[in-house]
C-alpha cells in the first residue's frame, strides 16, 4: 500500500455522525476514537454506537481504542465488522493474544504507543500485528501540536519493519495536518489521522486529497 488518510470523526459534529461520515467519503478510513474517561481523561463513544457507525459508514472503519482492559473490549469491536481495532500496547495485558483474536474474526489488529513508550520491547509483535500507531500526541484531545519528538521513533519503528520483511504499517495520530504531514511521511509512517485538519476544513474532500498528495510525495524518501 502507499499511504491511507484515516479522518478522525473526535472533531466531527457527534449529533450528525452519518452526514459527517459522508463529508469523508473519499477517504480511505474514517478513525473511531473510543475513549474511557480511564485510560485517558475523556469520554466519547462505545460499541453500540460503533455498531451504527460500521453499517452507516461509506468508509471501512479504523477503531482506536484508548481504554483499559482492551483484552476484554476490542474483540467485540472486531465482531461488528471494524475493518481495523487498536488497542494500547500500555492497557493490553496479553497482547500476542488479543492481535490473533482480533485477526481470528476478520479486522486488521493494531497496537498503539503513546509518546513516551518505546518502541522496542514491543518488536517481537510484529509478526502477530497489521499496524503500529504511534501517537504524535498524547492520547485523549484533538486538536493538540504534533509532537516532533516522536519522529526518531517513527524511523526505529518503519527500519525494524522493513528489516523484518513484514508487510505492517505504520500510522500517526495527532496534529497531523498540511504543516506536519510530511514529517510523519518522511519518518515512515504511512497511514495518517487527521481530524481537526479535515473536519476544520470547508472542503474536507480537497484536504484529504492535499494530505494524501503531500504524504505519497514524501513517502519512502
Ligand atoms: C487523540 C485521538 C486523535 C484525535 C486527533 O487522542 O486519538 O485521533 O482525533 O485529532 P487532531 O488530528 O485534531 O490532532
Ligand atoms: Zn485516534
Amino acid at each position: 500500500m502507499d499511504v491511507a488518510i484515516s479522518p478522525s470523526i473526535l472533531s466531527a459534529d457527534f449529533t450528525n455522525l452519518e452526514a459527517e461520515l459522508h463529508r469523508i467519503a473519499d477517504a480511505d478510513f474514517a478513525h473511531v476514537d473510543v475513549m474511557d474517561n480511564h485510560f485517558v481523561p475523556n469520554l466519547t463513544l462505545g460499541l453500540p454506537v460503533v455498531e451504527r457507525i460500521v453499517q452507516v459508514s461509506p468508509v471501512p472503519i479504523d477503531v482506536h481504542l484508548m481504554i483499559e482492559d482492551p483484552d476484554r473490549w476490542a474483540p467485540g469491536y472486531a465482531e461488528a465488522g471494524a475493518a481495523s481495532v487498536t488497542f494500547h500496547a500500555e492497557a493490553a495485558r496479553a497482547p500476542v493474544r488479543l492481535a490473533r483474536e482480533l485477526r481470528r474474526l476478520g479486522a486488521r489488529a493494531g497496537v498503539a504507543l503513546r509518546p513516551a513508550t518505546p518502541v522496542e520491547p514491543y518488536l517481537d509483535l510484529l509478526a502477530e500485528v497489521d499496524m503500529v500507531l504511534i501517537m504524535t500526541v498524547e492520547p485523549g484531545f484533538g486538536g493538540q501540536a504534533f509532537i516532533d519528538g516522536t519522529l526518531p521513533k517513527i524511523r526505529r519503528t518503519r527500519a525494524a519493519i522493513a528489516a523484518s520483511g513484514l508487510d505492517v504499517w505504520v500510522q500517526v495520530d495527532g496534529g497531523v495536518s498540511t504543516e506536519t504531514v510530511e514529517r510523519a511521511a518522511d519518518a515512515g509512517a504511512n497511514v495518517f489521522v487527521a481530524g481537526s485538519a479535515v473536519y476544520g476544513s470547508d472542503d474536507a474532500a480537497a484536504r484529504i486529497a492535499e494530505l494524501r498528495r503531500l504524504a505519497s510525495a514524501a513517502h519512502g524518501h
